[in-house]
This record gives structure tokens, sequence and C-alpha cells, in this order.
């Protein structure tokens, strides 16, 4: 509302109580909005000008109904007075006469003995009616009387009222009542404080009711709450993050280099997206983009957990490991017999849109065959896969995926990973299920017990990769790689009690339900 209102409010107020010891702001102010008078006489209450108290009243009012009746008369009346002008009026035309004021009317008509009935005819008993209920409705009206408490019930059952509350205010001259807002002062300066001014000033009172503008703040995606929570987790553990930023990669990265046969179901049209331009990948081979996001990477790593820098022991050779993937899918290398099948590059060098993370994975382990030392890894990123969307499915999710190596890795020691790692989302006794990746041996899927949920649910798979995806890399065979991850949404809807994936992701989403989530704290409740 424009200021100029509570101005002239204000002065309205002021005025008003230079004459009257109080003042009732629902007859003193007529018209004015009561939000209006309450911004004037808290304005002037800050300053002690007025004191208000505020009274919240009831007020009768007209429905539709009652104020046809105010303005118009009462059914009975129009009955009476349709009668009386036709002297004897046939009863079946009554309904032509008064329309719907017929079936109520006529019976208190005939129980106010105004008409009476003969035979098939209405007649009128008396010269004139005094209309009461048209006169108590119109008095209501112009709130000229309050009907006593059984009078209201009645007109209440009628529906020829109703009760509203109405808040109004009684205001009265505070102890620094003046005639008009004096000048105030907001600002302490150099000069006051030289002559002394400040010592009569009048400052302008704080108001620290004051609500203040809407800052309307950018706000975090509920995903991206949870990202970066997990996120907290995996640094507090000493793992450094991959970089994901290319979500196109070729078949070798996605699959073949992870010993996924070509054949394999998840290959086909039904789960990856294959990409038709540019028709196929370069095979491996240097990349500056990636050397970039790679130093960064072990540049971050160097600093957060005082890793020695990299030494390379040998120039990594593309030729060499390409030749043992085809190998080992071919006909068997490493101590592994392989698929035996024709393996074809065409295939392998077809694009994709990356179905998992563990592409990125697999290309960062190979940067550690150049120095195999202990390492942790995690990402956490967008996936693609063609399935059919319905409420728990979109053709794009996020992963979360984490990957130890180190010598001498037992499963039990992944198991006991993986328990302490759940825990700290809450999720405690995990159960594991023998399960295939064409990548680990053995791989594990993870159920968890959700305490919040009060049942068991899948939440990962797992696993410990195998000699034929590492050792063409050229890793030790005493290395022991292993790995899992999981998928960033399921624990985003638990977390935010989302049933529908849509409402999370994609062009559903409600952007009043992203600003309104809290931040998100794993804790064991
Ligand atoms: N890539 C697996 C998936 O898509 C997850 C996984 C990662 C499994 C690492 C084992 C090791 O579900």
């Amino acid at each position: 509302l424009p200021v100029a209102d509570t101005a002239s409010t204000t002065q309205k107020v002021l005025d008003l109580l230079s004459s009257t010891p109080e003042i009732k702001t629902d007859e003193a102010l007529p018209g004015v909005q009561q939000q209006d008078v309450k911004a004037a006489l808290d304005r002037l209450a800050s300053r002690a000008m007025v004191e208000y108290d505020t009274k919240e009243s009831e007020r009768v009012l007209l429905t539709k109904e009652g104020a046809l009746i105010a303005a118009s008369g009462s059914h009975e009346f129009k009955v009476w007075e349709a009668v009386k002008s036709k002297g004897r009026l046939p009863m079946k035309e009554l309904g032509n006469e008064v329309g719907e004021s017929a079936g109520v009317g006529q019976g208190k008509a005939m129980r106010n003995k105004w008409i009476k009935k003969e035979g098939e005819f209405l007649v009128s008993v008396v010269e004139s009616v005094q209309d009461t209920a048209r006169e108590l409705l119109a008095q209501i009206q112009e709130s000229k009387a309050t009907p006593d408490a059984k009078t209201l019930a009645d007109l209440k059952k009628r529906k020829l009222v109703t009760v509203g509350k109405v808040i109004s205010y009684v205001a009265r001259k505070g102890p620094k009542y003046a005639r008009e807002i004096p000048v105030e002062v907001t600002d302490i300066t150099a000069d006051m404080l030289a002559s002394g001014a400040w010592q009569t000033a009048n400052f302008k009172p704080y108001n620290f009711k004051a609500l203040g503008g809407g800052q309307n703040p950018g706000a975090l995606h509920p995903l991206n709450k949870v990202r970066a929570e997990f996120r907290n987790i995996f640094f507090n553990q000493g793992f450094v993050e991959m970089p994901t930023n290319h979500f196109v990669d070729s078949g070798f990265w996605n699959f073949d280099a992870l010993f996924v046969p070509q054949q394999h179901p998840a290959r086909d049209m039904q789960d990856t997206f294959f990409i038709s331009d540019p028709p196929r990948a370069d095979r491996p081979r240097p990349d500056p983009h990636a050397e970039e996001a790679m130093a960064a990477m072990e540049e971050s790593s160097r600093k957060l957990f005082a890793e020695p820098t990299p030494r390379p022991t040998k120039p990594r050779n593309y030729q060499e490991y390409w030749d043992g993937v085809r190998a080992v899918h071919e006909k068997g290398a490493f101590g592994s017999i392989g698929y035996r099948y024709n393996w074809s590059e065409d295939e392998c060098l077809r694009l994709v849109l990356r179905t998992h993370t563990t592409a990125i994975s697999t290309w960062v382990l190979h940067r550690l065959a150049e120095d195999p030392r202990p390492a942790r890894y995690f990402s956490i990123d967008r996936v693609f896969r063609n399935e059919s969307v319905d409420a728990t499915h979109l053709a794009e999710f996020h992963q979360v995926e984490g990957v130890i190596a180190d010598f001498g890795l037992t499963l039990g020691g992944l198991m006991k990973f993986l328990e302490d790692f759940f825990s700290k989302l809450g999720i405690e006794d995990l159960r594991f299920k023998p399960a295939y990746n064409p990548y680990t041996e053995p791989s594990m899927e993870i159920f968890g017990y959700h305490i919040g949920l009060g049942k068991w649910v899948e939440i990962g798979n797992s696993g410990m990769f195998r000699p034929e995806m590492l050792e063409p890399m050229g890793l030790p065979p005493n290395m022991r790689v292993y790995g899992f991850g999981l998928s960033l949404e399921r624990p985003t809807m638990i977390r935010y009690k989302v049933s529908n994936i849509r409402e999370l992701l994609g062009h559903k989403v409600d952007l009043k339900f992203v600003e309104e989530q809290p931040a998100v704290r794993f804790d064991k409740n």
C-alpha cells in the first residue's frame, strides 16, 4: 500500500484525539482498511504518542437472502400482498405470483393469521400487516439493532444472517502525544556531537518488529543438498573426487575396458543411449582436457591428504592397453580364459551417454597404473539409461560411486567399509546378496535396514574389480580394487519423503518445493 495512506491515517488519528479522549477506529475512521489503521497506530505507538487496545467483536451480517428480505419484504409478506391484491387467489396460482416465496410464505402467513384457505382459494383476513421480519433485518443491516440470542439463533438457522468477526481498535493519547509527529533524526552526526544537539534531538525509534523485505535468495536443489552431505562423508574418509564432467564416452571406457562383453544385454538398445553423430570415438589416447582434470584432482589430493606426488614409472602405452583389452575379451589373457568371441573395434568405439560412473572410475584407475599406490576415489554425477519412465525411474539419475585401491584388500574389508559408510547415513545392519557384474567378482547387492522406513531396502551394488579389467591397465596383480555404487535419488527421496521421482528431477519440479527444503544432515534417527 502507498505510504501516503498510512501517513494520512496517522494524521487523522492525531487530529481526532486532540478533541476526544478515546476513539473507536471502526466508528471514527469508517472506510479505512483495518491493516492501514493498525499500521498508523503502530507508527504512533512506537513513539509513545498513542496507546491502543485491540477489540475483536462479532458482527451480524445479512446473507444474500436476508438482504433481499430487508429490501423487498419477507416471504409471508409477499404471499399476503399477492392474496390481498387479488381478493381471492386460487392456491395453485400462488407460485406464479410470488415465485420461490410461495413455499415458506404460505405457511407463515397462515400461522400469522394474515390469510386463510377457502376450498381451493386463499383469502386475506386482515386489512394491513406489520412485516416484523423485514423490519428486524433492515435494522440489523444498518447496525441499529443487535438481535437477542434466541432471535439470532433463529435467523442463523434460516440462513438469513451470519456472524463474522471484526477487529477494531480503541486508541487514546500516549505520554508523548502531539498534534503532529515531530521531525525525527535518523542518524547521529559529528556536527550534532560537537554542538551538543544530540542531547535534545528527537531520534526516530528503531522498529524491531519490522519484518524486512523478502530476500528471495537462491536455494540448493534437494539433490545437491544430499550430494553435499555425501561429499562430506567421502572427504572425511580420505577420498578424492574424480572428474566427471563429460556425459558422452566411448564404449571402450563405459564397457570394454570393464570386461563387459559386447553381446551383454546391458549394451543393447534397451538400456544404452547411443550417439549417432559423430558416429564413433577415437581409440583411447592421451587427452589434454582429461590430463588437466587429472592434474587438478591429484593436486587437491596432495593438499587434502598430504599424498606424495605420483612418480610415473613407465610411459602410458595405449596400444598395449588396447591390445590387452581386446585379447582378454577375444581369447583370454592375464590368467583368464576370456569370453572367446570376435571382438569388434566398431562396437567398442561407438559413443554412448555413459550408463554408469564406473566409466570414470575405470579411466582414473588406468591412470593410477602409472604409479600404483593406495588410493580412494569417489564421484557423484549423472548417468543415463534408456528405461521407461515411471514414479521411481527416470532415463537419467545420479550415481554415487566409491573406489578403493590397495594391496592385500579382502572382501571382508569391503563389507566392513560399507557398514561404516552406510551407518553414517543412518542405515545399520547391512545384508549382502551375491550378484553379478561383468567387471566385479565377487559382486554383492547391498541391503540395509532403514530405521526411518522400518524395512529392508536395496541400497547399492558393489564388488571387487576383476583382474581382467585391472591387469590390462598395467596395475600389479597383487593390487586389489573394490568399488560400490548407489543412486543419489534414492536416499534423497527417503530423506525428503518424495514418492514420485518426477517431483525431484525434470520439468515437473516445483520451485517452491526446492526453496522450502531444509539442509540435510544424515544422522541415526
Ligand atoms: N556400476 C555399478 C552400477 O551401475 C555400481 C558398481 C560400481 C558396482 C563399482 C561395483 C563396483 O550399479
